[in-house]
């Protein structure tokens, strides 16, 4: 791993952006779920995922980006609890006090529970046991029966989280890049903010909807 504390948040910053911007893409894909022709722009887009040799690419890139993020984190968590006062390559301007900035190994390790629950209801269903090719109900049987008519709420609260570590990842990320312009800063940020609560927002529509308006 890449010793110096500086480089492991740049690390740590350039693959959270990467994975930043997947998830304007998939949740973009994923608001096909609302068109009201049985799935079929849902499983259209699913299917073209699944089969399309770029995309196949990009998903390496993204298992990728993720263990990286991961494999960081915890090098970094390790570090920040042994005694050298390494934790901040870059001095923090007050925020490093907050619940969530404490907190990004919790909410980091949340999100990951989190994946390895939606792996298995979706992409395993759909991909490895192949359950059924309708990606689509597999989709909405989850959100409407699944865990006893619970599984809805599960995928709100895991949103409220990634809400939060996206936050605080964000401001973090600025920070290790050294953003630091008078009439720039403020837009990015004000970007890094509105994108932490609308982008888990609009996935929380998701389940929601389909719960209880479908
Ligand atoms: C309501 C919210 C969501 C829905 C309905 C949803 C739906 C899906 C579906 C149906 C798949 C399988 C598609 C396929 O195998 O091609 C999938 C894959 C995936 N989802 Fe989600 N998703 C949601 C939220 C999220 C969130 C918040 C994250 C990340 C934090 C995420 C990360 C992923 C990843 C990494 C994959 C695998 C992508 C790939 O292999 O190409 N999803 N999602």
């Amino acid at each position: 791993m890449i010793a110096s504390p500086l480089a492991k948040k740049w690390v740590m910053g350039l693959t959270g952006l990467f994975l930043v911007s997947f998830l304007l893409v998939h949740l973009s894909g994923n608001f096909s779920l609302f068109k009201h022709d049985q799935g079929a722009a849902f499983n259209a887009y699913s299917h073209f995922m699944t089969s399309n040799p770029l995309i196949k690419v990009m998903e390496y890139g993204l298992v990728l980006g993720f263990l990286l993020h991961i494999l960081q984190s915890l090098y970094l968590t390790i570090q920040n609890y042994s005694a050298r006062p390494v934790r901040y390559a870059v001095p923090n301007s007050g925020e490093s006090s907050s619940w969530n900035s404490r907190n990004m190994g919790l909410t980091g390790s949340f999100i990951l529970v989190f994946l390895l629950v939606h792996f298995n209801s979706f992409v395993v269903k759909y991909r490895i046991t192949k359950e059924s090719e309708n990606i689509y109900q597999i989709v909405v049987d989850a959100f409407q029966s699944g865990w006893g008519g619970w599984y809805w709420l599960f995928y709100v609260l895991s949103m409220v989280i990634l809400g939060l570590h996206l936050n605080h990842g964000f401001q973090s990320a600025f920070q290790t890049f050294g953003i630091n312009h008078k009439r720039y800063t403020p837009i990015i940020k004000g970007f890094g903010w509105i994108y932490s609560v609308a982008v888990p927002l609009g996935f929380a529509t998701m389940p929601v909807y389909f719960r209880f308006f479908y």
